[in-house]
């Protein structure tokens, strides 16, 4: 099962590994890149001196090899320190493939397409996707209602026809709630050219987090899961555990006036996102109970802790016994005469 948008970028499975802060690690996108579809992270998991460089090089060397091909997610808001610096390191190692979230993409998709790179932005509605297609982007990340980290409020049904009716000559990828084969089938169905799953690869051998996060990501359902503004100040969904609880969802009322102040805002801003980031990385590490564990309602279809060439296998098998069982229902309903 392939699409033409993921035959030309020489995938075998129409299939993005989404970036994950803190959780995409490289072992887990050269399993992406073994199993031939694309594997990516934030370039803000590595952020120590040399070390993107040298995740890049290994990556690069693995494209050669493999079916499958990887993109770097830069997070364009002004809040990020590193944004200017990681462009500039991933134009040099020639990235092939980047994903934007936030703020505007238009130095990246100048500096990519002057040597031939895809840049491809997160979306939640249109007006947004209307400023990224003006600036020249070559396709969107859909990202729907329910998806992990800050998703979007249209559902996939509504928001992946609704680009495609708009933009036609531009892929769609779709986010937010895939967890299974059926999932990435349907995503097709409504006209998208690739499925975007975050939430299920977290509970994988590779992933680098304790051992907690990725049995609370097996063990909770769909009621578990909340959205919080204590982690960047934007609404963010986590697991709803005792310490989440604790501290509540939102923030305070001074809170709220420091993010509104236009004098203190901007740097308001940075610190509630450096905090954000501290309290993630003691989550993620092992024995620690203060949790704030991010992952999507979709955490509910996740049963198994599996190798990631796995779970993109069972992906494979269930898409295709998903597309059988409705070419047997097309089959076996009677046609007009
Ligand atoms: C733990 C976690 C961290 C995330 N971090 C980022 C990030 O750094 N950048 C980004 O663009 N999206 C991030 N996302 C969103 C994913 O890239 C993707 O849109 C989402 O996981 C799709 O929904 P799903 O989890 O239901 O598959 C994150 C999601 C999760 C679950």
């Amino acid at each position: 099962m392939n699409t033409p948008f993921a035959k030309e970028l020489g995938l075998s499975f129409p299939l993005f590994m989404a970036p994950m802060f803190l959780v995409s690690n490289q072992e887990m996108v050269i399993a992406g890149i073994k199993k031939g579809i694309v594997g990516s992270f934030p370039s803000l998991n590595f952020r120590e001196k040399g070390e993107l460089e040298a995740v890049l090089d290994e990556l690069n060397e693995q494209v050669s090899r493999h079916p499958g091909t990887y993109a770097v997610n830069l997070i364009a808001q002004r809040s990020n320190p590193m944004f200017d610096k990681h462009l500039d390191i991933c134009v040099e190692k020639k990235v092939p493939i980047y994903i934007t979230s936030l703020g505007s993409p238009k130095k990246v998709i100048e500096k990519a397409h002057k040597y031939g790179a895809k840049v491809y932005c997160d979306v939640t509605n249109i007006k947004y996707a209307q400023k990224v297609y003006d600036l020249g982007c070559d396709g969107f990340i859909a990202v729907g209602q329910g998806a992990g980290g800050h998703s979007g409020n249209t559902p996939l049904n509504v928001l992946v026809p609704a680009l495609k009716k708009r933009y036609s000559d531009k892929p769609v990828i779709a986010s937010g709630g895939i967890a299974t084969g059926a999932g990435i089938v349907s995503a097709l169905a409504l006209g998208a050219d690739a499925a975007y799953i975050g939430t299920r690869f977290i509970a994988s051998n590779e992933c680098p987090v304790n051992e907690a996060y990725k049995s609370a990501i097996v063990r909770a359902g769909m009621d578990d899961i909340v959205m919080s503004s204590k982690i960047s100040g934007t609404p963010a969904t986590v697991i709803n555990t005792d310490y989440a609880k604790k501290i509540g969802y939102k923030q305070n009322y001074m809170e709220k006036q420091l993010t509104k102040n236009r004098t203190v805002r901007k740097y308001f801003k940075m610190w509630v996102q450096y905090s954000g980031m501290k309290k993630l990385e003691d989550s993620i590490k092992p024995g620690n109970y203060k949790t704030l564990w991010v992952a999507g309602k979709s955490s509910e279809l996740v049963d198994e802790i599996k190798p990631v060439g796995r779970i993109i296998d069972d992906l494979i098998l269930e898409s295709k016994e998903s597309l059988d069982k409705l070419t047997a229902l097309n089959a076996t309903t009677p046609q007009n005469p």
